[in-house]
């Protein structure tokens, strides 16, 4: 095989291999955009307010402002082109005691809602590896 031979197969594997590992469309899309992300708050803000382990903590909570800002935050988590305009997650969540448990079962009802609007496993595994480190701010310690 000439060298010239051998560096154009060597050219169209490395094509072929960045073809194969190119993003698809980006996490944002994945997720639906907008309307994906409104449609997946509900999803998920049903399955919190039937999750009797939780239900009881958002009793007495503003649910159309909390609906409102978890889009915002998805939105913005996920690259799209929203502004997160709520409080921090320290301040929202000071004094609501919550657990470990308390919050592995949101985390949970949040994959039941990905499954259910067919959001990729990748694509959800981004969003989760981006909400996790704000586990320490809504954690009680
Ligand atoms: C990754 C996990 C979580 C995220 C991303 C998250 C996000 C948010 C956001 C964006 C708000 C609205 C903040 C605002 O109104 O400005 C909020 C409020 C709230 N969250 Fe979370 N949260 C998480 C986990 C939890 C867990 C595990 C619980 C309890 C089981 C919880 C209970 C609440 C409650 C009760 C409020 C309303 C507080 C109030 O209005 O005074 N959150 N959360």
């Amino acid at each position: 095989m000439g060298i010239s031979r051998l560096l154009s197969s060597l050219g169209l594997a490395l094509l072929l291999s960045a073809c194969a590992s190119a993003p698809r469309a980006g996490l944002y899309e994945q997720f639906g955009g907008r309307p994906g992300i409104e449609a997946l708050v509900e999803e998920l803000l049903v399955r919190v307010l039937e999750d009797e382990r939780i239900a009881a903590q958002f009793a007495e909570v503003d649910l159309v402002n909390l609906n409102d800002r978890l889009v915002e935050q998805i939105c913005a988590e996920v690259g799209g082109p929203c502004e997160y305009t709520g409080r921090t997650m320290a301040e929202s969540h000071e004094g609501l005691a919550i657990t470990e448990a308390d919050f592995n079962a949101l985390v949970e009802d949040l994959v039941a809602a990905m499954d259910a609007r067919g959001i990729p496993r990748r694509a959800q595994n981004r969003l989760l590896a981006r909400l996790a480190p704000m586990h320490r701010d809504i954690v009680s310690p």
